[in-house]
């Protein structure tokens, strides 16, 4: 990955910072999207203390305008992007089904389904384009 650019959404903690990290020591540049600024900031923080190469864009997934424009960074910042971990997501309410907070259902279903759908619907032709220089691996977009 080196020289390349991944987006790894929900990079604010967790996995998510652990991969973000991960893909830094390997060289990348890493685009921290997440919802939460300061624990996203701290991620970018620890890829700089270890000698790496990231920024932050705040993003909250659920929206597809900040999907668009987590991608369009990715490009301004680094020109090109070639990789994206749609990771960001949230845990379920833990309780009954027949006392699930609908409101809390529908949060869910905009993070973890819609959010990762958006990343995807924005990301994948950029990652293609990447894929199309004289020496780029494979895009990858995952969740
Ligand atoms: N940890 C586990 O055992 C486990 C198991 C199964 C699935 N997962 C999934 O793996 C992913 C990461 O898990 P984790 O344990 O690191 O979670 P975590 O809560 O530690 O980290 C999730 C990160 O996503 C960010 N985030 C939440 N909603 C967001 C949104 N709408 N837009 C942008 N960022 C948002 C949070 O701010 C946080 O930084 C999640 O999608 C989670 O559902 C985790």
């Amino acid at each position: 990955m080196k020289n390349k650019t991944v987006i790894v959404t929900g990079a604010g903690s967790g996995i998510g910072r652990a991969v973000a990290l991960k893909f830094a020591r390997g060289a990348a540049n890493v685009v921290v999207a997440d919802v939460h600024e300061a624990e996203g900031k701290r991620t970018v923080q620890q890829v700089v203390e270890q000698g790496g190469n990231a920024c932050f864009v705040m993003a909250d997934t659920s929206r597809p305008a900040d999907c668009a424009n987590t991608v369009q960074q990715a490009l301004e910042r680094f020109g090109a992007l070639h990789c994206a971990v749609n990771n960001a997501g949230i845990g379920g309410a833990g309780v009954k089904t027949a006392d699930y907070p609908l409101e809390r259902w529908e949060r869910e279903i905009a993070v973890n389904l819609s959010g990762v759908f958006y990343g995807m619907r924005y990301q994948s032709q950029p990652c293609w384009r990447g894929a199309a220089g004289p020496s780029s691996t494979s895009p990858v977009c995952w969740a």
